[in-house]
Order: structure tokens, then C-alpha cells, then sequence
């Protein structure tokens, strides 16, 4: 099947994308003590050269102490750190690229590839790292005050300095999610609640910020996702009016493009439809949505951590779903991570140059 329905173009506000193609955001732990190098630049650039519609950048975070969770992840504050990200920015758009960073802040998550710790206080909603799992203090209100600024600060830089969108990392067990999952907020003030609707207060507070930062042109992306790191088969929303319950308030915030994470994309959200997250998430709030999850490989991205390969897979059920306007963008992470000419291949009907993805990969930024 031709991959026509992938190199459309898109245009939303001020964004605009020479076709579907998304490099998702992955972290890659390149950028000692928070700083991107030219490594980082070249690693971006050569998607941007191989035809990437929109490149999404590696969790980059937010100015608050305990935001990473490993040193080499980059900060999206400082004047070194930003100074990478300017480089990372203008040689995407010299090679006729578009990117966003992706807003971070881990929140309670462990990291499990190392022993480094941010110096506290650890910043979670009620100091759960998951469920019954209590380690540290709630949040007090004015650290919740703080991170909220954090993000419009960073937005604001990343308007500054030429970016093209913004995202904000909603998803995975980090941050933001850990305010939506009732088994980590358990507060009682205005950013908890019985409900997940009142528990999108905190995402909701966070995009205004993004939104007061970037004016109204300028894209916000939100990512969000059901699963959970410290457990797959959570679901925030069981049913279609719980979803709505929970994305409106997001939309209404200021959110323009839902990024809805499955770690399969062709799994359905509900009974009784084949739609996807981002079908229903579009259906459901009219809004642009991205879908992502083991595109084009055979196994999905937990797995691969734990060293299971992948093999090319076709992209027909994607296409149909694409072809139907189910959602209206796709993020590509290990496919991409693995060979930057990855879209260009795809679009030259190259099937037989794809690689595999191995571990290995994540070793150096090729
Ligand atoms: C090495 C690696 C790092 C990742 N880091 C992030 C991250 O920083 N932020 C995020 O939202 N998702 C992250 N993810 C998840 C990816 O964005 C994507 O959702 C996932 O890999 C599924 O897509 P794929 O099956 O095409 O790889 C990461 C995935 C990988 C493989």
C-alpha cells in the first residue's frame, strides 16, 4: 500500500508541516549536566534532512530542583542549556525542519537505569511514587505555584528562541499524570478531588500558563497517555463520557493537539469501535490528535528496554486509519531513533532498507 496518506500536508495556527510524519519524543540522556551538545544538534538535524514533518525533542525540563531524573537529560533553562537548544533549533529549521521541545518534569518516577537523585524536595502531587507507595511530602501550594510558572517560563524561552510548537509531557507516570491518576493525588484542596475532571486542574493550570507564554498562534501540544510506567493497565477514563470529562477541561485551557500515547496504536480505547486513543480523543473534543505506538516495528518500546529486538512491520492499518482522518498526525519513536532516513525511505516505498530495531541503538545518537 502506497504511503500517500502520510505525506500530506498539515496546518494548524501557526504550524505547518509538509506531511505526518512525527519524531516522537525520546529521551536520550546526551547532555551532560543538562546541556545539548552539537552531537544533539547534528542527531536532530539529520531528521529534519530525511523529511520529518514535525520533530518532537527528548524530555527536556522545567526549572525546578527536582524535575530529571537523570543528569544527562537535558534542562530547558539557563543560559547554557538554552544556548544548546538554539543551536538544536537553528540547524533543525536550516535544514528546513520544524520542532518542539518537549516540557518535562518527572514528578515521584524512579528512574531505574541509575542511582543519581535529584537533590530534594522531590515534587508530587500527595509523595507517592505509585500507588501506596508514600515517600515524601504532597506538594505544598506554593511548589505547585513555582512548577506551574516553571512551564510558562520555558514556553516563553522556547518562543524566544525560535521554536516552531511547544509539548508538554502529560503522559507515562511522570508529572502531570501523577495529579490525573486517583492512586497518586489523594489531595484534598483544589488539586485533587473524586474526580478526574477536578484532578485535570493541575494539566489544566499548566497549559494556561503555557497558553499566557506563547500568545494564541503558537501551537501547544499536550501528551497524554491511560497506561502508567508503574502500571499498564491503569485507565484514567473507562468510558468514552469519562474521556470527555477529562480531555474538555484540557482543551478549554488552551490545548491545540492532543498526543495520545499507546504503546500499540492499533489497540482500541473502548469496546464495541476500532478507534484508537486518538480517534476518540478527536471525536470526542474536535481536536487535531497525534497517534504513536510500535509504527511500522513489531514489538513495542517497554520491551525493547529490556533488550527484545523489533522487526520492520507494515504500515497498512496505519494508512487506513489515517486515510479516514481517524487522527490526523503519527509519531514514529524507535524507527526514528534507529535510522534518521526512516520518513524519506517510507515516502520512496524503500521497505527493504528498514532496519530492525536492537537495543544497541540506544547506545549512541547515530
Ligand atoms: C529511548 C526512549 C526514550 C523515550 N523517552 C520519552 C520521553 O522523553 N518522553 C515521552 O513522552 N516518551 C518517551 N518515550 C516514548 C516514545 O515517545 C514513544 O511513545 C514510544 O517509544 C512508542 O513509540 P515507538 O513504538 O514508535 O517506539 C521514549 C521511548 C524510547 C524508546
Amino acid at each position: 500500500m502506497a504511503a500517500d496518506a502520510l505525506f500530506r500536508p498539515f496546518t494548524h495556527k501557526s504550524l505547518k508541516l509538509k506531511n505526518r510524519i512525527v519524531m516522537a519524543p525520546m529521551t536520550r540522556s546526551f547532555s551532560p549536566e543538562g546541556v545539548p551538545t552539537p552531537e544533539v544538534a547534528a542527531y536532530y538535524r539529520r531528521r529534519a534532512e530525511a523529511e520529518v514533518g514535525l520533530i518532537l525533542s527528548e524530555g527536556t525540563v522545567v526549572a525546578r530542583p527536582s524535575a530529571k531524573n537523570d543528569p544527562n537529560v537535558p534542562d530547558f533553562h539557563g543560559e547554557q542549556a538554552l544556548a544548546g537548544w538554539k543551536r538544536v533549533i537553528d540547524e533543525v529549521h536550516a535544514a528546513g525542519g520544524v520542532m518542539a521541545p518537549q516540557l518535562w518534569h518527572v514528578g515521584s518516577a524512579r528512574n531505574p537505569m541509575t542511582t543519581w537523585a535529584a537533590p530534594p524536595p522531590v515534587d508530587s502531587p500527595s509523595g507517592f511514587s505509585s500507588p501506596g507507595k508514600k515517600f515524601t511530602e504532597p506538594m505544598t501550594e506554593e511548589a505547585i505555584a513555582d512548577t506551574i510558572a516553571a512551564f510558562g517560563r520555558a514556553a516563553a524561552d522556547a518562543r524566544r528562541l525560535g521554536f516552531d510548537a511547544v509539548e508538554l509531557h502529560g503522559a507515562h507516570g511522570y508529572l502531570i499524570d501523577q495529579f490525573f491518576w486517583e492512586g497518586t493525588n489523594q489531595r484534598t484542596d483544589a488539586f485533587g478531588g473524586a474526580t478526574l475532571a477536578e484532578r485535570s486542574r493541575f494539566a489544566a493550570e499548566v497549559v494556561k500558563s503555557v497558553r499566557a507564554a506563547v500568545g494564541p498562534e503558537m501551537v501547544v501540544i499536550l501528551r497524554l497517555s491511560q497506561w502508567k510506567q508503574q502500571d499498564f493497565k491503569v485507565r484514567l477514563a473507562a468510558t468514552p463520557k469519562e474521556m470527555e470529562a477529562w480531555l474538555t477541561p484540557l482543551v478549554e485551557a488552551g490545548t491545540d493537539i492532543l498526543h495520545c500515547s499507546q504503546r500499540r496504536f492499533w489497540e482500541p480505547e473502548f469496546e464495541g469501535s476500532d478507534l484508537n486513543f486518538a480517534g476518540w480523543a478527536k471525536k470526542l473534543t474536535g481536536k487535531p490528535t497525534i497517534t504513536v505506538g510500535s509504527v511500522g516495528l513489531s514489538g513495542e518500546f517497554i520491551a525493547s528496554f529490556g533488550g527484545e529486538s523489533s522487526k520492520p512491520a507494515s504500515l497498512d492499518n496505519l494508512l487506513h486509519r489515517l486515510e479516514r482522518d481517524e487522527f490526523d498526525l503519527v509519531a514514529v519513536g524507535r524507527a526514528l531513533l534507529a535510522d534518521a532516513q526512516w520518513a524519506r525511505k517510507v515516502r520512496e516505498g524503500r521497505n527493504h532498507e528498514l532496519y530492525d530495531f536492537k537495543k544497541e541503538a540506544l547506545a549512541s545518537l547515530a
